[in-house]
């Protein structure tokens, strides 16, 4: 797993070598022995060669890629869509997370094992990278998991995921039994780890991976950041500047969310300026978010500040869904905002709400803006989707 680098070389040379003709036979590289790809093929659609789930940041973030453990990712990518790895067999991590919406629900809360619906509304995917990638060093810590910040990395939030009774209600070991049950995970275990040895880390850090791997940096935006860093080698001071691979209606709404919403939400809407924030939703909360995991009133209405990458695929909005649309939760930032307690001091002047008080143009170019977030390459990407026939 660890040389896996040197693993994609090595492949690749001998796919080139094996792919070229001999003596006027074309012979194909072929991942699997015939025997092992007839038995994955009777219950999954893989390719017999690795997708490659290198993970690459656009220009204005370096061009960096980093490279992903495919064999690990396309194991993971099974159990993301596996019925089984649920208690009553008929709910995957994809039921709650689908690929078409960037990996989040359309209901404000999901149904998951024996008719039990979740407490909080599911949180698209498809950043998580970025966001482990922005606190990526340990000794900084992440930025966590969850709506009350309650998991610090994907395998933690796994594991709770799986047990969790409302979701899948599957202790590990559970899991592990499941998966035991099944001759294809033989096979993709003995790809990845060289024995198929089903143990508790393996799982975690296969479903980890794949999660780790959704990559979503092909927004409109991205490509207008790009196009802009390509000339200016900076992407700094983009505030009052046109970006040419936007809209004069675009430009206007994302001068009013660099002033408005990028310090909790991230300027470049990968990193999220803050972690977590209580933006003035009610007076009470019936959930109280950070507060009911750490038992601390100060931290009462406090939430995950979620990524708006995809927001326009991925509502209803906010932890308990409760806006369907995103004309609705830009009124609630216009005129909405509640003197909570807690209330975010971005959110506040004078020790009152600040309402933001757009005007029906602003508004309008605001959600012009935030759909540029959507990334349509990633919610059809092969190396994501479904591999169950
Ligand atoms: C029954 C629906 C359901 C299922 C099944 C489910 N999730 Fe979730 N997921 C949610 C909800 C709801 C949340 C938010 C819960 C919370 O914050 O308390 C969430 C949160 C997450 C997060 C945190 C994202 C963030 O930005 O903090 C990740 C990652 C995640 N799920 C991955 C998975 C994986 C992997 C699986 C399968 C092992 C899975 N989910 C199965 C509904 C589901
Ligand atoms: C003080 C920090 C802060 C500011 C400023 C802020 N937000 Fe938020 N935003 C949050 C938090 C925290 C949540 C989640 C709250 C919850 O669910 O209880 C959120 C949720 C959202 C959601 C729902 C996301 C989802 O996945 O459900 C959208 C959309 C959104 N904000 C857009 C905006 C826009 C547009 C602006 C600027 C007009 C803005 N936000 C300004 C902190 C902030």
């Amino acid at each position: 797993m660890k040389n896996s680098k040197n693993l994609i070389v090595f492949l690749m040379m001998l796919f080139f070598f094996s792919s070229c003709k001999k003596d006027g036979i074309e012979i194909t590289y072929e991942r699997y022995t015939p025997e092992d790809y007839s038995v994955l093929t009777e219950s999954l659609t893989l390719p017999n060669d690795l997708l490659d789930y290198t993970f690459v940041f656009p220009k204005y973030y370096n061009s960096r890629s980093l490279s992903m453990d495919s064999d690990l990712a396309t194991l993971g990518r099974v159990m993301f869509y596996d019925k089984n790895l649920s208690d009553d067999r008929t709910i995957s991590c994809a039921s709650c997370h689908k690929q078409e919406l960037a990996f989040a629900d359309d209901a404000a809360f999901s149904d998951g094992v024996n008719s039990n619906q979740t407490a909080r509304n599911s949180l698209a995917l498809g950043s998580v990278f970025n966001f482990a990638e922005y606190y990526g060093d340990p000794n900084q810590g992440r930025i966590p998991f969850f709506w009350d910040n309650r998991a610090i990395s994907v395998q933690e939030q796994s594991r709770q995921t799986f047990a969790n009774v409302d979701e899948m209600n599957m202790p590990m070991d559970k899991v592990i039994e499941r998966v035991n049950e099944y001759p294809f995970y033989s096979i993709l275990f003995r790809e990845t780890f060289g024995d198929d040895a089903v143990t508790e880390d393996r799982v975690l850090d296969a479903v980890s991976e794949f999660v780790n791997s959704l990559s979503t940096y092909n927004s409109k935006y991205d490509k207008a950041l790009d196009q802009h860093f390509e000339v200016n080698n900076s992407i700094f001071n983009i505030e009052g500047t046109t970006l040419q691979g936007l809209t004069a209606q675009e430009n206007i709404g994302k001068n009013l969310y660099l002033t408005n919403c990028g310090n909790c939400h991230g300027r470049i809407n990968g990193f999220p300026g803050e972690v977590a924030a209580n933006n003035g939703l009610d007076m009470t909360y019936d959930d109280r978010g950070i507060g009911s995991f750490t038992n601390n009133s100060f931290e009462d209405g406090l939430f995950k500040v979620p990524t708006l990458r995809n927001i326009a695929l991925t509502g209803p909005f906010m932890h308990d869904g409760r806006f369907e649309t995103l004309e609705e939760v830009v009124e609630h930032y216009s005129s909405g905002i509640q003197n909570h307690n807690n209330l975010s001091n971005e959110l506040k002047s004078g020790g009152q709400a600040k309402n933001m008080n757009f005007t029906a143009d602003e508004k309008a170019s605001l959600i012009a803006f935030l759909n540029t977030f959507t990334d349509t390459d990633m919610i059809t990407d092969e190396r994501y989707a479904d591999p169950f026939n």
